[in-house]
């Protein structure tokens, strides 16, 4: 049975700007649904119930492999994908930890709440639209497809949310407008605005998140450490997608990530650092 000392270890974040945390929910509401959640002081995959976690956008370059290390790692995963057969083809179908279910971000948090479900105790969104004629995709998908996850969180009392986002989504306010990269993301259909309108609500609505801000995503094996750093901070730089899905399964099973805001890259020069340190280091918002 939970604790209030595991309650305080895995707490809700603290809303920003001022505002009332679950506002759509009560908070004795949310927090009794959480605490029937939680075995352990944070998730692990020591506990002898193995903890599900729900990856949105999981036939994605990223998402698969934050599956696939999530299931290394023994966690059970239920994968949300739009497309069965493409997931068939990415996921691997014979893991009996692994449950596939079909999931469009955009079509609304109730729709979202019920494929989440109530045995999942965390989500992870590496979601990103998909260039098209539809000018507004980033919109739908990398804001109010990210906004519904969170809201679906909210309805089920799922708390621990983790989002990869992007470096540079608050661009303006650190004078990079003109970085090549800020204008190019933003010509199709304002990606990084849309990303940070995201950020925003997730901030705002009070549950425990890890927003993750990789620079230019690679696909190629991690070469080089992990640099984690403050939100607004880096403006250039990439990163493996092996060391993204590996920070966001960290994030999921260090406590000290919890309301944070992390930016990432990978450097050769830079020390390598146990990832509890790196996230130790940030402060929280
Ligand atoms: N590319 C970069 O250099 C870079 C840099 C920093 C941050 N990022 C961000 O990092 C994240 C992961 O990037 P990535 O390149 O690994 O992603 P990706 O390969 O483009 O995958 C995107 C995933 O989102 C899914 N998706 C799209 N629309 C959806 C919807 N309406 N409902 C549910 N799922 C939907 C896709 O499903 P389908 O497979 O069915 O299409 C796919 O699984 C994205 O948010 C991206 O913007 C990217």
């Amino acid at each position: 049975m939970a604790t209030m000392s595991m309650l305080r270890s895995y707490p809700l974040c603290h809303p920003y700007p001022l505002s009332k945390p679950y506002s759509r929910i009560p908070l004795s509401r949310s927090l009794s649904v959480v605490s029937s959640k939680m075995e352990g002081s944070e998730i692990t995959e020591q506990n002898q119930v193995k903890k599900k976690i729900f990856v949105a956008g999981a036939t994605g370059s990223t998402g698969k492999r934050i599956v696939e290390q999530l299931l290394a790692r023994g966690f059970e995963v239920k994968a949300g994908v739009r497309d069965l057969d493409k997931a068939g083809t990415i996921l691997s179908k014979d893991n009996p930890s692994l449950q596939i279910v079909k999931t469009d971000v955009t079509e609304g948090a109730e729709k979202l709440a019920e494929t989440i479900g109530d045995d999942s105790q965390a989500v992870i969104c590496a979601t990103g639209f998909r260039p098209g004629w539809d000018l507004f995709a980033p919109w739908k998908v990398d804001n109010f497809g990210t906004v519904n996850l969170v809201e679906a969180c909210r309805k089920l009392g799922v708390n621990r949310f983790i989002l990869i986002s992007s470096i540079l989504v608050n661009g303006a306010a650190m004078g990079q407008i003109l970085n090549p990269a800020y204008i190019f993301l933003n010509v199709f259909g304002l990606t990084l605005v849309a990303k940070l309108q995201a950020e925003r609500h997730i901030r705002k609505s009070g549950i425990n998140y890890t927003i993750i801000r990789p620079g230019g995503l690679r696909n190629e094996p991690p070469s080089g450490s992990v640099v984690m750093e403050p939100e607004d901070t880096l403006y250039q730089g990439s990163i493996s997608r092996d060391q993204v899905a590996e920070v966001a399964v960290e994030a999921l099973i260090l406590p000290e990530s919890s309301c944070k805001v992390v930016e990432i890259v990978s450097r050769d020069e830079a020390p390598k650092q146990p990832y509890k340190n790196l996230f130790a280091s940030i402060k929280q918002t």
